[in-house]
């Protein structure tokens, strides 16, 4: 019987692809991975792209999950790219689902797998995990996610962040995600929340490509230059 496995394929750097990572994106017959626009590179494909083998006429099916908000324009894509992933295995091919760091972080994958248990429970399916973003992230620029009896938070900075300045004066770390370009707000929640100006602030763009840029002051050192415009940033800020 033909499965389904999603495979995370970590940060960027495809020597951080685990080694059942590899195998799985090799054994596959069916590769499919998302992308946010017909015209756009799929950045799951780009990383595993050294591995797919063209003899074996290895199959590359881009699914487009547009960069929205709007839910009913959310549900029916999810429906319409689950039923494209459930049919292809249904038709007897190994599919492998590619997708950034991993899969139950923020990821495509989630809404995929609710569908998929939903309307095949008797589908088989493996999820292999992937390198997070945050812990890429944490080993680059050398600060800890966490430690002793610390409290770290997740935050994803793009939707509202009125909770977040509660959320900021009782965490000793934070952890901002999904889009670089909402950054400039993050500051001032931080600071009207009382972060202190000595706290480690630590940004990150791009990890694990050409361009990766990292970049570590102080919150008080922040300026407009500091910040980043780029879809794919993280931002770690702590308490010292
Ligand atoms: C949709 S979430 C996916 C998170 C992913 N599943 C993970 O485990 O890291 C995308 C966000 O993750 C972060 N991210 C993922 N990969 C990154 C990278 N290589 N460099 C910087 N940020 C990254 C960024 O905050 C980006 O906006």
């Amino acid at each position: 019987m033909a499965e389904l496995v999603c495979v995370g394929c970590g940060p960027g750097d495809p020597e951080l692809l685990t080694v059942k990572a590899v195998n799985a994106i090799k054994a596959a017959d069916t590769i499919m991975c998302p992308a946010s626009h017909e015209d756009r590179p799929s950045i799951a494909l780009s990383v595993v792209s050294s591995l797919i083998d063209k003899s074996k006429n290895q199959e590359i099916v881009r699914l487009i999950f547009p960069m929205t908000k709007d839910k009913s324009v959310l549900e029916s894509t999810w429906k319409k790219n689950a039923k494209i992933m459930a049919e292809k295995v249904l038709s007897g091919k190994n599919v492998v689902y590619i997708t950034v760091g991993d899969p139950y972080l923020y990821s495509t994958w989630i809404y995929m797998n609710r569908e998929i248990r939903t309307n095949h429970p008797d589908m088989k399916i493996t999820v292999i995990p992937g390198i997070v973003s945050i812990f890429t992230f944490a080993a680059k620029v050398g600060v800890s996610v966490a430690e002793g009896s610390e409290k770290v938070a997740v935050i994803p900075s793009c939707y509202d962040l009125s909770s977040v300045k509660e959320i900021a004066k009782n965490s000793e770390s934070m952890i901002f995600l999904k889009d670089g370009r909402y950054f400039d707000q993050v500051i001032q929640v931080l600071k009207d929340a009382g972060f202190p100006d000595n706290s480690i602030f630590a940004i990150g763009q791009d990890l694990g490509t050409d361009h990766e840029i990292i970049r570590k002051m102080t919150l008080g050192e922040v300026n407009d230059d500091t910040l980043t415009t780029k879809y794919f940033s993280i931002l770690v800020v702590k308490r010292v």
